[in-house]
């Protein structure tokens, strides 16, 4: 079986108790924290930033991958990287120098990554690929939880997962936006290997279940063995 991952993404997290939904959700198996910024200008949500990242940064190992849904990138970067993260998302559009951002977030330590709205051709890859860690997919529009798989993203994975193939590189394919337990198993099929999800898991939390998440955390593993 592929090593894949499991990201779930804090933005449907209970915020009041946001320390706590993060241990319990890496406790019960998950493997990365998907972390949204959103800044009300590039997308139309405002979310979180830098001092959330930093407070959250000690209670945890796993890796923070921090999808930047922001305009300008640059300036925040720094700021991100201060706070811990280890992954950098950005979306093209709002980036004038794609391989300078790409730069900044690999001199701050951090890896970088490129993220492909549903209607973001895939060319932006075209002089860029080798330089990234990640690609995410997009397979909602970005700016909020909750929304529904746009099936497009399945032909798009396919399309990026020969091309990261064919650069023979160690290239994380992520997949972001109504991701579900019905759904995960085809998208791994079309060649993702790290799925965000938010309301999927962040709304199934049990009080039966040891750490909350035990059960759909164990049930989108399930469906991924199936892939
Ligand atoms: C949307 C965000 C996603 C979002 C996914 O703009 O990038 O990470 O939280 O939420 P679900 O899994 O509920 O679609
Ligand atoms: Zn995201």
């Amino acid at each position: 079986m592929a090593n894949y991952r499991i990201a779930p993404s804090i933005l449907s997290a209970n915020f009041a108790k946001l320390g706590e939904e993060i241990t319990a959700v890496i406790d019960s198996g998950a493997d990365i924290i998907h972390f949204d910024v959103m800044d009300n200008h590039y997308v139309p949500n405002l979310t979180i930033g830098p001092l959330v990242c930093e407070a959250i940064r000690p209670l945890t190992q796993a890796i923070i991958d921090v999808h930047l849904m922001v305009e300008p990138v640059d300036r925040i970067v720094p700021d991100f990287a201060k706070a811990g993260a280890n992954i950098i998302s950005f979306h093209p559009e709002a980036s004038r120098h794609i391989d300078r951002t790409i730069g900044l977030i690999k001199e701050q330590g951090c890896k970088a990554g490129l993220v492909f709205n549903p209607a973001t051709p895939l060319y932006y890859l075209d002089h860029v690929l080798d330089k990234l860690d990640l690609v995410l997919i997009m397979s909602v529009n970005p700016g909020f939880g909750g929304q529904k798989f746009i099936p497009e993203a399945l032909e798009k994975l396919k399309a990026v997962r020969k091309r990261i193939n064919a650069t023979g590189k160690d290239i994380m394919l992520e997949i972001d936006g109504g991701v579900k337990v019905d759904n995960i198993a085809e998208i791994a099929r079309a060649g993702a290997d790290t799925f965000v999800a938010g309301s999927a898991i962040y709304g199934a939390g049990k009080d039966s279940d040891p750490h909350r998440y035990d059960s759909v955390v164990a049930a989108l593993r399930s469906e991924l063995a199936k892939a």
